[in-house]
């Protein structure tokens, strides 16, 4: 078998994962195993970052993130799936690491700024937040990995990773580390149920696990074209967030009736509603079968973990190996 190039890939525990965070990202993921050797894991650090202060979530939101992969189609057979913070080897490389990055790499990262001004009520003037990045620069080096599949937001720390990784090697006179590329996946933004991005922190989510009569329910609500007042008025399917959902969920068939008719006022919003209903829970019903048989298996979702993590265990310890060499802590 010839090699395949490895990626390495990873989210912050939020919980429950909604049809953005599907969409965005997890089902390029799903995607990109056919094709890579992956690594794919559970940032849980990277949440204690912003989260220190209530630390109570992020197990529990590990778990039901990991419990979602499965059931979208991450397969432990293809992809390594595992838990950062079980791997020991990220915080040594982490603090390895901080003693080559220069401050001013840190302090002008523009997610830094932005961040601590986002989540104002949180006290983010600390060191582990602004070593954030770093902490993302050794998960992706510590496997050696070719590419990094994010979205937009995160280049920054891609392109940090690719300096510090550069000055390491040119420090030490040692090619340890591999340059890595970020994948950039292109995705339709998918707006939430108001038309806002979707979001946890708007509550305008649909959730991949959401049994299906609050995944209807809440369809029936969503936004549509605020011009299109009464059944008679025609609408215009582009400023409206159910027709985005649409063009992800239907045939491109629908797509051009449910376009013509809301242009005519031909079709209404309820029934317009109804066919993206139906599209919507016949792309999820197979998700929440595994789910549900998931949830019922805990031994095997900890089993599937446990491998993974023995495996990224296996592939940091290499790494380190050489690091140690080229710092003379070996
Ligand atoms: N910072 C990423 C995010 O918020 C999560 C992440 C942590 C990550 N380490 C990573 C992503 C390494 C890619 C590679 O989405
Ligand atoms: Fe939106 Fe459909 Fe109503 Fe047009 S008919 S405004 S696309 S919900």
């Amino acid at each position: 078998m010839t090699e395949r190039k490895r990626i390495l890939s990873g989210m912050r525990p939020t919980g429950r994962l909604h049809l953005g965070n599907l969409h965005g990202a997890l089902d390029n993921w799903i995607q990109l195993q056919q094709q890579y050797e992956c690594f794919f894991f559970v940032a849980d650090w990277h949440a204690l970052t912003t989260d220190y202060a209530t630390p109570g979530q992020i197990r529990e939101n590990t778990w039901e993130m990991v419990l979602d992969w499965l059931a979208a189609g991450l397969d432990p057979a293809q992809s390594t799936l595992f838990i950062q913070s079980d791997i020991k080897e990220h915080a040594e490389l982490h603090l390895l690491l901080s003693m080559i990055t220069p401050l001013p790499w840190l302090e002008r990262n523009p997610t830094y700024k932005e961040q601590q001004q986002q989540l104002d009520q949180k006290d983010l003037s600390t060191y582990g937040f602004l070593g954030y990045p770093v902490l993302q620069a050794a998960d992706i080096i510590i496997y050696r990995a070719h590419g990094v599949p994010v979205g937009k937001d995160q280049l920054p720390h891609v392109e940090l990773t690719r300096e510090i990784a550069r000055r390491f090697n040119f420090m030490y006179e040692r090619e340890v580390f591999p340059i890595p590329d970020a994948l950039l996946t292109e995705v339709p933004v998918l707006p939430g149920l108001d038309g806002r991005k979707m979001s946890k922190s708007y509550g305008n989510c649909i959730f991949i696990s959401e049994p299906e009569e609050s995944i209807k329910d809440k369809i029936s609500k969503m936004m549509t074209d605020p011009q299109r007042i009464r059944r008679n008025d025609p609408g215009d399917p582009e400023v409206c967030p159910v027709f985005a959902y649409h063009k992800l969920y239907s045939s491109p068939g629908q797509v051009a009736d449910v376009a013509h008719g809301c242009r005519t006022a031909g079709i209404g919003c309820v029934e317009c509603k109804q066919i993206l209903m139906h599209n919507v829970l016949s792309r999820l019903g197979p998700i929440h079968e595994r789910r549900l048989k998931l949830e019922r298996e805990t031994d095997r979702v900890r089993e599937v973990v446990l491998t993974g993590n023995a495996a990224a265990r296996k592939e940091a310890a290499l790494t380190m190996a050489e690091v140690r060499k080229a710092v003379g802590m070996s």
